[in-house]
């Protein structure tokens, strides 16, 4: 177990970084490519163990993907041309792949079986084999009854093939659901309607758009035709990660006298809660246009992929923080960076406030029970009040954090926002197993380590 040992900056955060490319868009893009006709080349491939998983699991499926440096190339195979895997695949820790890859293994007549690795193992799957059973495929899972609650979890076989179309009113916000569902609708016979309770990052149907599907939005309605061949863009270029940058946005923001300039930063609309957040809190935050220069076909088709989702500078200076309330409603817009605004909020002047938090429990780790421990271990004033079956937490900052030994839980977001914690704590502080990053952002000690040296 490999721990990293912290102590305050000495001086403020200056300088110029790339985030890593984001996550999610290139679980997307590889996922499309490889259903897709024809070849795609991926410029800015995220590597990082979740989108590693997704690669080897379409290996797995049997397409020809070939690794050149930080490009990938891709050999589509077309909807109906996966072929059934020798064993079983595994989604490593990585959420994203098993329930996106369920959503396209529903459409397969084989049969495959997918298992998980620890934390994953321990987190729940009915939200998409539910749905995914109404539109008509086979799944076995392991079920677990607890306080008469039935939840089913991994190692799950799911035999597809065959399925309807239904209209699916979605009882929780998540964007893996809903992409599960859309990639299942391109296998179905007619049209399926997705409705979300509160609009989550709809990267997924912005790609599908990319590859020529028959996806339609409207308010929080999402409806796709099944049936129709995917082509490829033959290129993608995937932009930076909103949610790795955020360590960075807060870390430039908490401590006095920094300048950060994020350079080439995905923003896009359903993603940047935590800017309008971290913005109403007094952060000095401003987005600038990435240039691009428009000239032979090549960089003209570049520049067309890059509009699918939109991008960014970033150029953030330290700033004073006063309190806010974050609404449920702009939970999903920031879901992954509540972590990071925690660490802010211990920041604040006054109580900040987040309202509906309880998806963070589901997450690589209960992000609610580790932020809790870590942070009140530092000093920090937390209170976690339970309405209904929403969870409020309210943090009282402007104390200052006192530095200790704090762990990450195996949890890659907790360990990046205590490295920060330890940033601006007096003292010492230990974050344990700190190993877990790579599922992210492999590189952020080393990011960190050039801006202070
Ligand atoms: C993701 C969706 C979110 C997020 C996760 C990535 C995605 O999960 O927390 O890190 O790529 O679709 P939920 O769909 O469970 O909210």
């Amino acid at each position: 177990m490999i721990s990293f040992q912290i102590r305050p900056l000495a001086r403020p955060l200056i300088g110029k970084i790339f985030p890593p490319p984001d996550k999610s868009i290139t679980h997307r893009a590889l996922i499309l490519s490889a259903i897709s006709k024809g070849k795609t080349k991926i410029r800015n491939f995220a590597f990082n163990d979740d989108c590693l998983a997704t690669l080897y699991a379409f290996r797995s499926l049997g397409v020809r993907i070939k690794i050149y440096q930080s490009r990938i190339f891709i050999y589509g195979k077309g909807l109906k041309g996966l072929t059934r895997p020798l064993k079983a695949i595994s989604a490593g820790e990585s959420g994203t792949t098993m329930r996106l890859l369920l959503g396209v293994l529903a459409g397969q007549v084989f049969r495959t079986r997918l298992i998980a690795e620890k934390s994953l193992s321990r987190r729940p799957m009915l939200r998409v084999i539910a749905p995914l059973r109404r539109m008509g495929a086979k799944i076995k899972s392991k079920v677990k009854t607890q306080k008469s609650r039935r939840e089913e979890y991994p190692p799950i076989t799911i035999k597809g093939g065959n399925l309807k179309a239904i209209t699916y009113k979605m009882p929780v916000a998540s964007a893996q659901v809903k992409s599960a569902l859309l990639l299942a609708g391109l296998y179905c016979a007619g049209t399926t309607r997705i409705i979300e309770p509160i609009k989550t990052r709809d990267h997924t149907e912005r790609m599908l758009k990319l590859f020529g599907a028959a996806i339609k939005k409207k308010a929080n309605t999402v409806s796709i035709r099944g049936g129709v061949e995917l082509i490829s863009p033959s290129l993608i270029d995937i932009p930076g990660d909103i949610s790795c940058a955020s360590f960075f946005l807060v870390a430039a923001t908490i401590i006095p006298g920094s300048h950060l300039v994020l350079k080439s930063v995905g923003l896009n609309p359903t993603r940047i809660g935590i800017i309008r957040v971290l913005k109403r809190m007094g952060a000095d935050i401003k987005i600038q246009k990435s240039p691009t220069k428009a000239g032979s076909r090549k960089m003209r088709e570049k520049i067309k992929n890059q509009n699918y989702e939109p991008r960014g500078d970033l150029i953030v200076k330290g700033s004073l923080l006063k309190a806010t309330t974050v609404k449920k409603d702009e939970i999903p817009s920031l879901i992954d960076e509540l972590p990071i605004l925690m660490v802010a909020a211990c920041q604040a002047k006054e109580r900040t406030v987040f309202e509906g938090i309880e998806e963070l429990r589901l997450k690589e780790t209960d992000r609610i029970n580790s932020m809790m421990q870590n942070l009140r271990k530092m000093g920090a004033k937390i209170q976690l009040i339970q309405r209904n079956s929403r969870l409020v937490m309210r943090i009282t900052g402007a104390k200052p954090l006192i530095g200790t030994k704090v762990s990450s839980f195996g949890d890659h977001r907790t360990a990046m926002s205590m490295v920060i914690a330890g940033l601006v704590a007096s003292g010492q502080t230990r974050v344990d197993d700190v190993g877990c990053i790579k599922k992210s952002f492999p590189d952020f000690l080393k990011v960190l380590g050039s801006l202070r040296d």
